[in-house]
């Protein structure tokens, strides 16, 4: 298949998860592209994504720092030549109630989850508005559109980057740069493990997965589709959206009148 053929893509996160998953799919779609991450090993996704796209780089770095990313990105387009697509999807897990929370926590997750994300459109958007095309693709969650209890500093960050996602998309609209973001459901990825597979949790996982009406979590190659999708030409009047996949999560709440209704 070949719906990125012949172009370039920028991929943070790109070691794991969502961000590995995105590589894989978009070098199998043609794309060549270049990742980020904090963890200089990429998984078997990453792997595979760097052997399609001819030896990608995984850059190694910290979203937060700006200087890091002003060089990663400049790296990344001299190795490619352009960029032609960005995706955002280094992100942390992290908060609690508000009472409770330190403040270096609160700190640490709306500086990788959102100043991570502003940093890399702000050294990235120069390079598409001269090349006049370009797409982004942040990834949120649904934890941007509703809050989960003590998610707090996660919640803030999310909810943000739809926003900023909404401001991005409006402002380079014209130059020919359309932004969107992805609502991930629940998705089985080391973040999600990291929080969900802590012994005593195994009751708590049950129930999260059953708050999706599909019954079950989400996997990384689900949002790798999506992003595909928004940043393709399939998607060219698709600007602005938080796109939710989230297998129902979002859709409504269930009473138990599925047996009733003759659905079980
Ligand atoms: P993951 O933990 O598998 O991958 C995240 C990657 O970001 C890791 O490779 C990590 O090293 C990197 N990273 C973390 N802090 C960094 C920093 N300061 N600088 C550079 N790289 C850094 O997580 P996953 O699940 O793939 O998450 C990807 C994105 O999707 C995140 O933004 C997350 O918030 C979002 N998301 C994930 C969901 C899930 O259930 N897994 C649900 C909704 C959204």
């Amino acid at each position: 298949m070949s719906r990125l053929a012949g172009m370039t893509a920028l991929i943070t996160g790109a070691a794991s998860g969502i961000g590995s998953a995105c590589a894989v799919r978009f070098a199998q779609e043609g794309a060549r592209v270049v990742g980020f991450d904090a963890n200089g090993a990429g998984d078997e996704r990453w792997t595979e994504a760097a052997r399609l796209s001819g030896g990608a780089p995984l850059l190694v770095g910290d979203v937060r720092r700006e200087v890091e990313v002003e060089a990663a990105v400049a790296q990344a387009r001299d190795h490619l030549g352009s960029l032609d697509l960005l995706v955002n999807s280094a992100g942390v897990a992290g908060g609690g109630p508000v009472h409770m929370l330190a403040t270096e926590e609160w700190d640490r997750v709306i500086d990788i989850n959102l100043k991570g994300t502003f940093l890399f459109c702000k050294h990235t958007l120069p390079v598409m508005m001269e090349q006049r095309r370009g797409s982004i693709v942040n990834l949120a969650s649904i934890e941007g559109l509703e809050a989960f209890e003590g998610g707090s500093a996660y919640n803030a960050s999310k909810g943000a980057v739809v926003l900023l996602t909404k401001n991005l998309a409006m402002d380079y609209a014209r130059l020919g740069i359309r932004v969107n973001a992805i609502c991930p459901g629940f998705i089985q990825t080391p973040m999600m493990s990291g929080v969900l597979d802590l012994g005593g949790f195994e009751e708590l996982k049950a129930r999260v997965a059953d708050l999706h009406q599909m019954g079950r979590f989400g996997r990384p190659e689900e949002i790798a589709a999506a992003a595909l999708f928004l940043a393709s030409e399939d998607a060219s009047f698709v600007t602005g959206h938080s796109l939710v996949v989230d297998g129902g999560y979002t859709a409504g709440h269930r009473i138990g009148l599925g047996k009733m209704m003759g659905l079980e």
